[in-house]
């Protein structure tokens, strides 16, 4: 694997990393931008090249600060009660928002003006009015980060937001999953770093951003 600062590094750079999780978690591989360098391309290669759904993880509090709930709370159906998942106590998926100024809200070009206007929002969380800029259901998924991080949480929503608040840039990521069209299954972790470093994008194991940031 690659190490931390070169992970950092290249989201500052605006270029992506690759994060697995951990075998007895997910075990899933997820390409994680920084969320202002969410171009209409980057979409284009989560949607090509990675193949599972776009997800924009904001921290916590500026989850709070727009007023985002954890999807399960606010839902009131009985399918989201006994969240039963495998691999984690709880899922955290919030609500799913298009900017205002798109049309469908997915295309490339929209869902990167979404999420580089969520990168805005979050750099400066107390100046914006989220309901006058977004609008809701919509076609980026929002995740929402643990209060307590990587001490309450090991998902990609968590180790992306701790590498955003470590590069010292605003705590809003985007996550893919990187998903094997032969198999049908996650890609293998062999595979999703012979990706890495065929695109020269670091590798990081979980554990290692959980014993450096955790
Ligand atoms: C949303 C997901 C992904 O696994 C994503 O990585 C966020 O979830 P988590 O924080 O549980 O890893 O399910 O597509
Ligand atoms: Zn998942
Ligand atoms: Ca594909
Ligand atoms: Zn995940």
């Amino acid at each position: 694997a690659d190490s931390l600062e070169e992970a950092l590094a290249s989201l500052e750079a605006g270029e992506p990393v690759l994060v697995h999780d951990a075998a007895d978690r997910e075990g899933e591989t997820d390409v994680i931008y920084h969320a202002d360098a969410v171009t209409p391309n980057a979409v284009a290669r989560m949607r090509n090249d990675a193949g599972g759904l776009v997800c924009a993880a904001l921290g916590h509090e500026v989850a709070d600060a727009f007023d985002l709930p954890f999807y399960t709370e606010v839902i009131d159906h009985p399918a989201t009660t006994d969240h039963d998942l495998g691999y984690d106590e709880r899922s955290s998926f919030s609500l799913t928002v298009n900017h205002r100024d798109t049309y469908t809200g997915i295309t490339d070009n929209d869902r990167s003006r979404t999420i580089r206007a969520l990168a805005d929002a979050a750099a400066a969380p107390h100046e914006v009015d989220f309901a006058a800029e977004f609008r809701t259901p919509g076609h980026v998924h929002l995740l929402k980060a643990a209060p307590d991080l990587l001490a309450q949480r090991e998902g990609h929503t968590e180790l992306g937001v701790a590498l955003a608040e470590a590069a010292d840039l605003p705590p809003a990521v985007v996550v893919c999953e990187m998903l094997d069209d032969e198999t049908g299954e996650a890609l293998s972790p062999v595979d999703a770093r012979a990706y890495a470093s065929r695109h020269d994008f670091p590798y990081l194991e979980g554990r290692q951003v959980l014993e450096r940031l955790g």
